[in-house]
């Protein structure tokens, strides 16, 4: 009985879900031209992939408005909060060329002669209102950021500086399955450089293409230009300086700024024991915020099943999750409040190392002992380790 209903119900959330969503997929591509990078040529024969794909930020990574500029409900009527303090009188709608984020917050980018400047207010998707721009933000709108030299290569797919032009905005099926020509006028028959090479260590390197912070060693830019392998063999990794602290990497490594995620991960055991980003992570999309195959425990259920008989383990049951202590919030870096990056090294950060070095730690940064210091952490374990 309860099934029955329950079905029927799935089968109109989901199709209401699909049209809202691929009514969206024409929008953000309205102003651009519609060529063969373009996901709906792919989706045409790839259905499934298709779907989730535009449930994924990846469609949404650059929002090019069309005539409706309100992307997520932002609202410049006067009554909106924070209107009146953030946004009147400093900027309009008009002003708006495009935007990132349709998460947790919206930047919008502004037309200015030295290409897509920040404007000073964020648009905070799920509290409906406007907010001041978070600390990093501010710094980067005062360093002079733009769209063009700092940003877009990594929310658009196939940037190209030298003409700045993209081919699709967002993370598009061609960013990650390259060279798929032959594909296309095969029929698909033909799918050398669309099928993502097994190999874990390349599958991850795809990801990091974004995922990592580094230099274009032919532009100098932080992101790499284009889609090809060549392009992405330019791109080159900040990485980690022990005992510094450094932009990008806290003294004992540990990623320090958001989207760096490969950079943690490349340091931990999971590569050599042939984990990838896609083991955790489903590359298309599913209704999983963080597109995770498995949330919590449970992401880290099957494989260690049998975890060390550690008092740190033992004196926590049922309380922290993995994640809590193994991913840790690496608070330094968030891009606004609430949005936290977490590490992707899955190592315990010691709260020895904070006290040390002024950096996190998984028990007092993460969402369990806040209202303790790194010292009370560090005698806390050195009790549970017998020293
Ligand atoms: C005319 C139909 C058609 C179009 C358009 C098409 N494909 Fe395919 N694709 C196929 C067929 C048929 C296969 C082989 C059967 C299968 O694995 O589903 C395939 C297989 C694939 C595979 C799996 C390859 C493997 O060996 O595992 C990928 C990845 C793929 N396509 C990506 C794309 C991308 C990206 C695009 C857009 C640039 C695209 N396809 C456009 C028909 C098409
Ligand atoms: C090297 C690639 C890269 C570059 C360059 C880059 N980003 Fe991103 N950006 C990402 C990735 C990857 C994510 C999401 C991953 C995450 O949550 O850690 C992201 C997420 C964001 C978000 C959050 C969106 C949301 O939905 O909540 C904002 C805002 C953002 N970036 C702004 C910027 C700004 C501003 C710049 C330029 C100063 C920039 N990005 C440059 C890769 C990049
Ligand atoms: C962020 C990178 C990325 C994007 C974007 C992406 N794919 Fe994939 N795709 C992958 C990876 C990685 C695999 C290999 C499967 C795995 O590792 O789980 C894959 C596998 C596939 C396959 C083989 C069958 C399967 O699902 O495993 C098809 C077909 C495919 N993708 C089509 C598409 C289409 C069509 C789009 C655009 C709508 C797309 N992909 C966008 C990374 C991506
Ligand atoms: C061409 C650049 C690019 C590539 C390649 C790429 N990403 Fe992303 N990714 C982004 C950007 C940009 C965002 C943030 C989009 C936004 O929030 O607007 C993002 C967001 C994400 C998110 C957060 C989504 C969410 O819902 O919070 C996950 C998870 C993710 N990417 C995983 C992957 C994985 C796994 C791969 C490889 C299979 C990959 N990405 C490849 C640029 C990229
Ligand atoms: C697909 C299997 C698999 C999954 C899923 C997995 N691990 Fe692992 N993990 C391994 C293997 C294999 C090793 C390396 C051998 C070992 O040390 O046990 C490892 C090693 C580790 C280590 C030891 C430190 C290191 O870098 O080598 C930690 C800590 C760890 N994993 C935590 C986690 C956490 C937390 C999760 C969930 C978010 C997780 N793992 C998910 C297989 C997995
Ligand atoms: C309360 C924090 C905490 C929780 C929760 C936690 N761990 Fe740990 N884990 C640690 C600490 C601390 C260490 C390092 C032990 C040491 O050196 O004293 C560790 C060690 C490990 C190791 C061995 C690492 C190595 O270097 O050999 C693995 C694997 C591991 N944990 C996996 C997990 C998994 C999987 C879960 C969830 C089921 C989990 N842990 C939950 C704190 C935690
Ligand atoms: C062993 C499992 C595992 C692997 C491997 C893994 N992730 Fe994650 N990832 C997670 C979990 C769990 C979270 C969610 C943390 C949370 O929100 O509680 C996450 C979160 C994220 C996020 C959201 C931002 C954040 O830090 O919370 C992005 C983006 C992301 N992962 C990208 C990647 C990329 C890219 C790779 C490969 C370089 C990768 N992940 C490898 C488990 C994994």
């Amino acid at each position: 009985m309860r099934k029955a209903i329950i079905f029927p119900l799935a089968i109109l959330l989901v199709a209401s879900l699909a049209t809202v969503a691929f009514s969206y997929v024409s929008r953000v591509t309205e102003e651009s031209s519609i060529g063969q990078s373009d996901a709906r040529t792919c989706g045409q024969c790839h259905n499934m992939e298709m779907s989730l794909w535009v449930t994924h930020a990846h469609s949404r990574a650059l929002l090019v408005p069309g005539k409706d500029r309100n992307f997520y409900g932002a609202s410049y009527s006067s009554s909106t909060p924070g209107y009146k303090k953030f946004v009147k009188g400093k900027f309009t709608k008009d002003d708006v060329k495009y935007a990132y984020g349709s998460l947790e917050i919206q930047i919008l980018w502004t037309k200015t002669d030295r290409g897509h400047e920040l404007l000073p207010a964020s648009w905070d998707i799920g509290k409906k209102r406007w907010e001041k721009l978070s600390p990093l933000l501010k710094k980067l709108r005062a360093s002079g950021v733009t769209l063009e030299k700092n940003c877009i290569g990594c929310h658009v797919t196939g940037y190209d500086p030298e003409t700045d032009t993209y081919t699709a905005p967002g993370i598009t099926c061609v960013a990650c399955h390259t060279d798929y020509e032959k594909h296309l006028v095969t029929d698909g028959q033909e799918t050398a450089g669309v099928a993502v090479d097994k190999d874990p260590a390349y599958r991850a390197k795809l990801c990091g293409r974004c995922h990592a912070h580094g230099t274009d060693r032919k532009t100098s830019l932080d992101f790499p230009s284009g889609t090809s392998s060549e392009q992405l063999a330019q791109f080159v990794m900040a990485t980690p300086q022990p005992g510094k602290t450094t932009a990008d990497f806290w003294p004992d490594g540990t990623e320090r700024a958001p989207y760096m995620e490969y950079q943690g991960f490349i340091q931990s055991g999971h590569l050599q024991a042939d984990l990838s980003c896609t083991t955790c992570h489903l590359p298309h999309g599913s209704d999983d915020e963080r597109n995770l195959k498995r949330r919590t425990d449970s992401a880290c259920d099957g494989c260690h099943n049998q975890i060390d008989e550690l008092p740190v383990h033992n004196n926590h049951p049922g309380k922290a999750t993995c994640v809590d202590c193994h991913m840790a919030r690496i608070s330094d870096s968030v891009i606004a409040k609430g949005i936290y990056s977490h590490t992707h090294t899955f190592k315990f950060l010691e709260p020895e190392n904070a006290v040390k070095w002024q950096m996190p730690d998984s028990c007092t940064t993460s969402r369990c002992h806040t209202s303790q210091d790194d010292s009370w952490a560090v005698e806390i374990l050195k009790g549970w380790r017998g020293q």
